[in-house]
């Protein structure tokens, strides 16, 4: 079984696109047959390249995120995606008010619960601050997208 992950945020330019990144080479590092993908709850970015600062983060870690485009998050996402992981509670809000149904509810996760269980943790918006904002985020991210890629790997073996 494939696994299709889906990362979500506000704008799909700066938090999300970054995990995108950032999981996908962690998955083809270990040669797994996974699909990631990243969204925004917002329409305010559709079509645009990642924030500057995120892209330039991202290849001061060796990934390239200069190619993906911004989308807003659908309804069929729920369909397409067997795990959801939201940046913050904000986000977690508007994926789960758009949910048909608990199938879709129980897909939904803060994506910092897999480091720390239940602590509903919000991976801090960088969008209005400076640099250090962008690698704390790549740093939360990385060990996050660290444990979800095991988790991965756990299930496929299975
Ligand atoms: P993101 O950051 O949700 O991590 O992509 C933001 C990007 C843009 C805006 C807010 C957050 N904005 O308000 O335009």
């Amino acid at each position: 079984m494939s696994k299709k992950i889906l990362m979500v945020c506000l704008g799909n330019i700066c938090r999300s696109p970054l995990a995108e990144g950032i999981l996908r080479d962690k998955i083809e590092k270990k040669g797994l047959k996974a699909e990631v993908d990243s969204a925004g709850t917002s329409n305010y970015h559709i079509d645009a390249t990642p924030d500057k600062r995120s892209v330039l983060n991202a290849r001061s870690h060796g990934i390239d995120i200069s190619k993906l485009r911004a989308r807003q998050f659908i309804r069929e996402d729920f369909e397409r995606f067997d795990r959801i992981y939201v940046m913050d509670s904000s986000n977690y809000g508007d994926v789960i008010r758009m949910a048909r149904h608990d199938a879709d509810r129980e897909k939904v996760h803060m994506i910092l619960n897999v480091l720390y269980p239940d602590s509903n943790m919000s991976v801090p918006d960088p969008y209005y601050g400076g640099e250090q904002g962008f690698e704390n985020v790549f740093m939360l991210l990385n060990d996050a997208c660290d444990t979800i890629a095991s988790a991965i790997e756990n299930e496929l073996k299975n």
